[in-house]
């Protein structure tokens, strides 16, 4: 599926009605350059359960931990992972499959992401408040 967005707002409210048919287990995986939107987008999923402290970007820790409801949420930021080492000292392998991932940067762990993987990619449109984002894996789509 397809959608443009003009605000952030519009985006977060996106993001919330992913939210909303969250299972537990999903793995969401971000791509887009610098200032798209991925951490609105994030903070639109986390709101849906009440999350209010998602921060712009875990780059020092990779990955935050917040507790939803029935489950938790991974935020990973794999801005600096550039290898599979690198990748398992987030702990992605350990606690897959155990909350719901949401990944910033997900370009850098493309051959790690497992079948199933969501994948939203966000792009700038020329009108600079807009974004394009397009949801593969969601819907069977
Ligand atoms: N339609 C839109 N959707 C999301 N963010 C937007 C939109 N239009 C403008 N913005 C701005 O783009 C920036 C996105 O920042 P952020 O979510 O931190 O991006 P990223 O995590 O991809 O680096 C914010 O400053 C936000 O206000
Ligand atoms: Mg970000």
């Amino acid at each position: 599926m397809k959608i443009v967005t003009k605000s952030e707002q519009e985006t977060e409210n996106f993001a919330k009605e992913i939210g909303t048919r969250l299972k537990g287990n999903e793995i969401i995986a971000l791509y887009g350059d610098l200032g798209v939107g991925k951490t609105a987008f994030t903070r639109g999923i986390a709101s849906y359960f009440g999350i209010k402290n998602v921060v712009t970007s875990p780059t020092f820790t990779l990955v935050n931990e917040y507790s939803a409801s029935e489950f938790k949420i991974y935020h990973f930021d794999m801005y600096r992972i550039k290898n599979l080492e690198d990748l398992e000292s987030t702990g992605f392998f350990d606690y897959m499959y155990k909350g719901v991932f949401i990944i910033e940067w997900s370009e850098n762990i493309e051959n790690y992401l497992p079948e199933g993987t969501i994948k939203v990619y966000i792009k700038k449109n020329e009108n600079k408040s807009e974004r394009t984002i397009i949801l593969k894996g969601w819907n069977n789509e």
